[in-house]
């Protein structure tokens, strides 16, 4: 009898972000959730990288789009509405401008309204009627950043607020048909600074790693979704954020990221 290979009818989950810290922890944990994976990001050779360290490269896919331009965002929600067993989506890219707000150029800022807000959005909307027809999940990666304003990263602090502000409603209005997680961390040693501009430091006594991170935000989905601060470090920075009066708040994280 020939050999007929079998329709991979597994379900598939979008990972955007998929080259980055979180996001190679995100693609190790889902496959061995079973799932298959859509990794998207920009940076081949990293994502490449993410890819090859999956115990079956062959069966996730790779797509490659700036999420910050309209053009590209659409071709890709286009390209991934071709999945109908399309069951997870990850919004997990992002990044953050250090610096004062009027010193840096305002292109990369709106970039971070755009990849970190517009963009979770948009592809949220487009892929919904697929993720309620299969009742699957959501999980969008915003950031303890979206709990206080910060001085001298303004627009990061912004976008990530909004995004947790619009993943709770939704998750609320969604509820018994798409599980919702809004994963909200702290500090982790990923690419994130480097590619923020801030300048080398000791780093935060509050960082956790990114496989524990991911862990929190995974077994809040078990859970059936919710707002996730993950690990007990974040948990301390979260409570201390909500305990400190703004006025004071503010003072503290202009001093500690003015440098
Ligand atoms: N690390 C932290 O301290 C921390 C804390 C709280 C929340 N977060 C959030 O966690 C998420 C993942 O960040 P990370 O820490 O893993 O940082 P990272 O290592 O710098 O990874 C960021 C990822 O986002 C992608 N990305 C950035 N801008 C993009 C754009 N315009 N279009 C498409 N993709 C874009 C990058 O893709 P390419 O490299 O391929 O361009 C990369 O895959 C972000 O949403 C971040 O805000 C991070």
């Amino acid at each position: 009898m020939p050999k007929t290979d079998k329709p991979d009818t597994r379900p598939v989950v979008l990972l955007t972000g998929a080259s980055g810290g979180f996001g190679g922890e995100f693609a190790r944990q889902l496959e061995e959730r079973g799932y298959r994976l859509i990794l998207h990001g920009r940076d081949k050779p990293r994502m490449l990288m993410t890819l090859h360290n999956l115990k079956a490269p062959k069966s996730h896919v790779c797509l490659y789009a700036d999420l910050a331009l309209d053009d590209a965002r659409e071709a890709f929600i286009e390209k991934v509405k071709q999945y109908p067993g399309l069951y997870g989506l990850v919004n997990n890219a992002g990044f953050g401008v250090w610096g004062a707000f009027e010193q840096r150029e305002i292109k990369p800022q709106m970039g971070v309204l755009l990849t970190d807000l517009v963009a979770p959005v948009d592809i949220t909307h487009a892929l919904l009627p697929t993720l309620r027809r299969n009742r699957g999940f959501i999980i969008n990666v915003s950031s303890l950043a979206g709990e206080s304003p910060l001085p001298y990263m303004s627009t990061y602090a912004a976008a990530k607020s909004g995004l947790t502000y619009w993943s709770e409603a939704t998750r609320l209005e969604l509820e018994k048909e798409v599980r919702v997680v809004t994963l909200s961390p702290g500090p982790s040693p990923t690419g994130f600074r480097d590619v923020s501009g801030m300048p080398d430091g000791p780093g935060s006594r509050f960082r956790s790693r990114a496989r524990l991170i991911v862990e929190e935000g995974l077994k809040q989905l078990d859970r059936g979704g919710g707002f996730c601060v993950p690990g007990n470090r974040h948990k301390l920075l979260y409570y201390i954020q909500k305990i400190t009066p703004r006025r004071l708040a503010l003072r503290l994280m202009a001093r500690y990221l003015r440098r």
